[in-house]
């Protein structure tokens, strides 16, 4: 018997390289002649973006050019691009990034169709009624899923917590997805936005809104993580890898917009507004300690699913599964638990743990949560010293 479920994903995938000929392509498919480029000043040095200018431009295509989005995006920056969009008239956003750059272009994208300050859809309530204006998403990580995903997560600084905004409008209306953007990508970022596309996979496998179109991508977004990560951090020029990566973050982002996420992206928004880390490393730091808390309340059915990925084999209890995932974070060059992140004294951990469970995705998760359970796992990352 399944349960009822439903499944929505309007976003037209396009994988191609170059990215900025398939870009163009989607662009003359809206018969738009003004673009504005949103992407962040990484993004911007390594040439891309430029790229895609240069391509469009030879199709006599306006385009302009925001390269400031920041790294933890704020309401700012939303402000900021939506001028710039009114600006140059844009008629079609084309983010190029990671979640920071895109979520940006996403939220803003949202804004411009439907009007209003972004403060009215984050804090206010007010119903998002329009679909977003044309948007173009060019994830250049394989790991945030935010280029197939309905949310933007914008933090809003006069607020103490980030607060997602989430509208079947707001999917972009193409991603791009060319492997090759991601080889300039360094190996830590490669290992921490991959570890972010695996909890993704894993919390849509193992939370309470699965459906059996979820569980197909979760599953096969572990396997190809399993086979390739490790690969690509090694190696940055190996296609294959990329390759395999990129594909993985897109099934693990449709799995987790389908499906929901669970306690490690809890914990890691509550983390990440106090300690600003990159939301990849901060879960990879705290998965181990999450699985442990989970691992027992996961359905025998699909633990064995997820040991068999892992390697593990038949009969293989929760425990085993902690350690072989700890051990693959370890072997990827990342901590696991808060290290010297957890020595700052100037952090309010009681806000943390609280921060935690006002996240929406603690509904979600296989076991129940409590403040005392936050409290009590973030002691015990805390107390973790070790770091490859
Ligand atoms: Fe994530």
């Amino acid at each position: 018997m399944i349960d009822a479920f439903t499944f929505q994903m309007p976003t037209r995938l396009v994988w191609g390289s170059p990215a900025a000929e398939a870009v163009s392509a989607e662009v003359d498919a809206f018969d738009a002649k003004r673009v504005l480029i949103v992407t962040d000043p990484g993004m911007a040095a390594t040439g891309v973006p430029d790229e895609v200018r240069t391509h469009l431009e030879s199709r006599g295509v306006t385009v302009t050019i925001h390269a400031e989005v920041s790294g933890n995006p704020t309401t700012d920056d939303v402000f900021a691009v939506r001028g710039k969009a009114e600006d140059c008239d844009g008629e079609v956003l084309v983010a190029i990034g990671g979640g920071s750059a895109i979520d940006t272009a996403k939220a803003t994208a949202m804004l411009v169709a439907n009007g209003g300050e972004y403060a009215d859809y984050q804090w206010g309530g007010r119903p998002i009624t329009k679909r977003s204006h044309p948007f173009i998403a060019v994830a250049t990580t394989a790991g945030t899923g935010s280029e197939v995903s309905k949310v933007a997560v914008i933090s809003d600084p006069s607020q103490p917590f980030k607060k997602g905004v989430l509208s079947p409008l707001m999917f972009a209306h193409v991603a791009v997805l060319d492997p090759g953007v991601t080889v300039g990508l360094p190996p830590h970022l490669t290992a921490a936005t991959g570890m972010d596309a695996f909890i993704h996979a894993l919390e849509a496998y193992t939370g309470k809104r699965t459906n059996p179109l979820s569980d197909l991508l979760a599953l096969e977004s572990m396997r190809l993580i399993f086979a390739s990560l490790k690969a690509a951090t090694i190696d940055g020029n190996d296609l294959d890898a990329r390759s395999a990566m990129m594909l993985a973050a897109v099934y693990g982002g449709v799995a987790m917009d389908q499906a929901g996420l669970g306690l490690v992206h809890a914990l890691s928004g509550g983390i990440c507004s106090h300690l600003h880390l990159h939301h990849g490393l901060a879960n990879a730091m705290i998965l181990p300690y999450a699985l442990d808390f989970n691992v027992h309340a996961i359905p025998p059915e699909r633990l064995q699913e997820v040991t068999d990925i892992a390697g593990l084999g038949r009969g293989a209890h929760g425990d085993q599964l902690v350690e072989v995932i700890s051990a693959f974070v370890h072997s990827l060059g990342l901590p696991v638990g808060l290290g010297e992140h957890g020595d700052r004294v100037d952090i309010d951990w009681d806000e943390v743990a609280a921060e935690s469970m006002r996240m929406v995705m603690v509904h979600n998760n296989p076991r129940t949560v409590t403040l005392e359970d936050c409290h009590a796992i973030l002691t015990s990352m805390r107390e973790t010293q070790v770091r490859q």
